[in-house]
C-alpha cells in the first residue's frame, strides 16, 4: 500500500542530503587544520568547525528520522497523514532553525556545551518545531485503525527523544549539575531512545525486504527495546565517573554500560537472521545492504568500540581523547547514518516510481563510504592511543602531543576522501531519482 502523503518524506530526505554534505565540509576544515593547513582560522576556527560539524550531524540525522516517520507511519497506520500542509510548514521551520543556529555559531553565538551548543532562546523554536512534528505523527496514529508495534516503537522513540531534550534546556549555575543533565540528552539519546528509532526503522525495513512475518520480526523488537532500557538507562553512569558526583556511579556505570553492547548485538543478529530466514528476495539490494550493514557496523562502532573505553579503569586514561572521536565516528555512522541511508534507499524508488536500484553507482557508494569510514576510524584510533600514551602516561604537554600525532590526520584525510567519494555517489544517485510523482503513490 502506498499513500500520497508519503511524498513529504522526499523533501525531508533532500534537506538531509544537503546538511550531510555540509557536515562533511566542516570535517575537512578540521582535518586540514590538524595538519597545519588552517587558512580559514580567522573566520572558522577549529572550535567553531567542531560545533558546526557535530550539530549538522545531529540535525541531518533528525531530519532523516522525521522523513522516515513521514514515510513509514502512513503505511503502517494505513491512512494518509492528518495534514500535509503542516508537514511542509514543519520542514521549512526546521530548516530555518538549523540555518539560524549554524550561522550564529560563526559569530560566536553559542553555548560551550558539547553537542548542545544551540543557545537556549533558539531551543524554544526547536521545541515548537518538534511539537508540530509529533502532533502530525501521533495524530495520524491516533486516528488510524491499525497501530503496529513497529509504528509504536518508532513514535515512542521520537516522543521520548523530544522529552529528553528538555533537561538540556534548564539553566544550572553548577558545572557539575549542568554536566549531569547534559548527559540525559546526549547519552540517553544515542544509547537509549534513538535506539528505539533505529529498531523501529530496522524492523520496518526487514519486514519489507525479507518477507519474514511481522509477528516474528516484532517479537525481536520487544527484546531489543528491553535490552536497550535495561542497559542504557543506568549506563549513563559511564559519563559520571570523574565529573564530581557520587562514586557509586563508578560501579553502576561500569556494570550497566558494559551490558549496552548486548542491545546492538541483538540488532545485528536480528537483521542477519531475518535476512537468512527470508524467502522473498526483494529486488532493492542496495537498501538491503544498507540495512544489514547498519546493524553490523553499529555493533562494532557502538558495541565493541564503546566497550573499549567504558570501564572506569580505561576511561580514566582515554576520556576526552581521540579514542572518543574514533568511537563517536563509527558508532554514529553505523547506527544512525547508515539506517537513514537505508530508509532513503528503500523509499526513493517507491516515491519517485523509478526503479534505479542495483546500479553500480549505488553499490560503489555503499562500499567506498564504508571502507573510507573504517579507515578514518582506524586513523582516529591510532592517533588516540598514541595521544593517551604520550599525554597521560608520559605526561607530555598537550600541544606537543597534538603535534606528534598530526601525521595520523594525513591518513584520516585520505580515508575521508574515499568516504566522501562514496557519499558523493550516493547523493548523485539521489538526484538522479528526481522528484516524487503522484502516479508512483497511487494505492496498489
Ligand atoms: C549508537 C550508539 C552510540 C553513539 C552514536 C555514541 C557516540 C558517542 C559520542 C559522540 C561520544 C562523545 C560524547 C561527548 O563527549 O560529548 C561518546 C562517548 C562515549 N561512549 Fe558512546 N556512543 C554510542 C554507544 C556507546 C556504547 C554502547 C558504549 C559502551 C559500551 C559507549 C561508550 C562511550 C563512552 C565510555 C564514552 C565517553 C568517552 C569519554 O570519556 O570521553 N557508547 N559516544
Ligand atoms: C569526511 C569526513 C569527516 C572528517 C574529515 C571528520 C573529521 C572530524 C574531526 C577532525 C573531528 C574533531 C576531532 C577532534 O576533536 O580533534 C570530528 C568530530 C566528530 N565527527 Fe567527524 N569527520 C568526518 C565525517 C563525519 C561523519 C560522517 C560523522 C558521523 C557519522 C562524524 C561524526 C563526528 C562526531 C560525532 C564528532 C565528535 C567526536 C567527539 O565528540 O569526540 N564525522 N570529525
Ligand atoms: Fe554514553
Amino acid at each position: 500500500m502506498k499513500y500520497k502523503s508519503q511524498k513529504v518524506a522526499y523533501w525531508f530526505f533532500g534537506l538531509c542530503m544537503l546538511l550531510f554534505a555540509l557536515q562533511i565540509i566542516y570535517g575537512f576544515i578540521m582535518g586540514f587544520a590538524r595538519i597545519g593547513m588552517d587558512g580559514l582560522h580567522d573566520f572558522i576556527p577549529f572550535n567553531t568547525a567542531r560545533a558546526v560539524h557535530t550539530n549538522l550531524l545531529v540535525v541531518w540525522l533528525l531530519t532523516g528520522f522525521m522523513g522516515a516517520a513521514y514515510y513509514i507511519i502512513p503505511e503502517e497506520a494505513q491512512r494518509e497523514l492528518i495534514s500535509v500542509k503542516w508537514a511542509y510548514v514543519q520542514l521549512i521551520s526546521l530548516a530555518v532553525v538549523g540555518v539560524l543556529a549554524i550561522v550564529g555559531y560563526h559569530f560566536n553565538i553559542w553555548e560551550g556545551r558539547k553537542f548542545l551548543e544551540i543557545p537556549r532562546e533558539l531551543d524554544f523554536l526547536v521545541v515548537v518545531n518538534v511539537l508540530l512534528f509529533l502532533g502530525l505523527i501521533l495524530g495520524t496514529l491516533f486516528k488510524a485503525e491499525r497501530r503496529t508495534t513497529t509504528a509504536l516503537v518508532l513514535s515512542m522513540g521520537l516522543l521520548f527523544a523530544a522529552l529528553l531534550y528538555l533537561p538540556g534546556m534548564i539553566w544550572f549555575d553548577s558545572q557539575v549539575t549542568d554536566s549531569f543533565f547534559r548527559w540525559w540528552v546526549v547519552h540517553l539519546w544515542v544509547e537509549g531512545v534513538w535506539e528505539l528509532i533505529m529498531g523501529g526503522i530496522l524492523s520496518y525495513l526487514l519486514i519489507k525486504l525479507t518477507g519474514v512475518d511481522r509477528e516474528v520480526i516484532e517479537k525481536w523488537l520487544y527484546v531489543i527495546v528491553g535490552l536497550t532500557f535495561l542497559s542504557g538507562l543506568l549506563g549513563t553512569g559511564h559519563h559520571y565517573y570523574y565529573i564530581g558526583v557520587n562514586k557509586i556511579w563508578l560501579i553502576v556505570g561500569g556494570i550497566f554500560s558494559a551490558l549496552e553492547p548486548l542491545a546492538f548485538l541483538a540488532m545485528a543478529l536480528f537483521a542477519v537472521y531475518m535476512y537468512r530466514k527470508g524467502e522473498k528476495s526483494h529486488p532493492n539490494k542496495i537498501a538491503l545492504f544498507w540495512t544489514i550493514g547498519a546493524s553490523i557496523v553499529s555493533f562494532i562502532g557502538a558495541g565493541l568500540l564503546g566497550f573499549a573505553h567504558t570501564l572506569p579503569q580505561t576511561n580514566i586514561y582515554t576520556h576526552g581523547t581521540l579514542v572518543t572521536a574514533m568511537h563517536g565516528h563509527y558508532a554514529f555512522w553505523g547506527a544512525y547514518a547508515m539506517i537513514v541511508l537505508a530508509i532513503i534507499s528503500y523509499a526513493l524508488p517507491n516515491i519517485t516510481g523509478r526503479k534505479l536500484y542495483d546500479s553500480t553507482r549505488g553499490h560503489m557508494a555503499f562500499w567506498l563510504s564504508n571502507i573510507g569510514m573504517l579507515g578514518m576510524t582506524v586513523a582516529f584510533g591510532v592517533a588516540g592511543v598514541a595521544q593517551v600514551y604520550m599525554e597521560r602516561k608520559m605526561k607530555m604537554d598537550f600541544m606537543d602531543v597534538q603535534n606528534e600525532i598530526s601525521i595520523h590526520f594525513v591518513v584520516l584525510l585520505l580515508c575521508a576522501t574515499l568516504f566522501t567519494t562514496g557519499i558523493t555517489l550516493y547523493i548523485l544517485e539521489f538526484i538522479k531519482y528526481g522528484k516524487p510523482t503522484d502516479e508512483a503513490l497511487v494505492k496498489e
